[in-house]
């Protein structure tokens, strides 16, 4: 069985919405071996960094706060600065899902994605979604525009793209990453 981590980045953790979607998820499919972090409740440590190394995949999964990500996955992407273009992520396959009210979703989905795929991660063909409150409302009334609205089915689709993308095997190409101290001081 692939394993893949679910990386939850909503500060509520696992008392939150993306724990409840994160549960739907996995029972989309069961034939893969899932481990849930809940960033909010766990410290970026070398155990989380081995988990992401053994993982086949990860799913990112957090809600928007004031148009940005989490504050724990930004936590997350700031530790995870020293595994960009290691072989750890180096095509690595993910996913991302993103939760909302409302508006600002869509660009949180677009800009997590663009950043992952500079650290090395491998962003497979429709391996993103936005799932907000108002398509939940929307959706619960038939209307012949509802395909056109991100549904919690479209993760199963996800999970077949991820799927597909953990069984290639392909060889890529790092270009040289600075592997100083990001944190240095260069103004003076
Ligand atoms: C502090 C805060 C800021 C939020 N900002 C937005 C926002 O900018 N746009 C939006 O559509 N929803 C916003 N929401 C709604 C959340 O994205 C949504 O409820 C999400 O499902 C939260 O998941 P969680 O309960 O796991 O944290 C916000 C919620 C909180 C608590």
């Amino acid at each position: 069985m692939k394993k893949v981590l679910i990386l939850n980045g909503s500060p509520s953790g696992d008392k939150g919405n993306c724990a409840v979607f994160i549960q739907k998820v996995h029972n989309l499919d069961k034939t893969l071996n899932y481990d849930v972090v809940h960033l909010a409740k766990t410290s970026i440590s070398t155990t989380l960094k081995k988990k992401i190394a053994a993982a086949d995949g990860v799913i990112f999964v957090t809600g928007t706060y004031w148009d940005s990500w989490g504050s724990p996955m930004q936590k997350l992407m700031e530790e995870m600065t020293d595994m960009e273009g290691t072989p750890a992520l180096m095509g690595k396959p993910c996913a991302v899902m993103v939760l909302m009210h409302s508006v600002g979703g869509k660009s949180v989905l677009s800009r997590l994605q663009g950043v992952l795929s500079t650290m090395g991660f491998l962003i497979p063909p429709m391996s993103g979604m936005v799932y907000s409150l108002v398509s939940d409302i929307a959706l619960k009334s038939k209307n012949t525009h509802a395909k056109d609205f991100w549904q919690i089915e479209d993760a199963e689709l996800i999970l077949e793209n991820l799927k597909t993308a953990m069984s290639m095997q392909v060889t890529w190409t790092t270009w040289p990453v600075d592997k100083k101290d990001p944190r240095r001081k260069w103004f003076r």
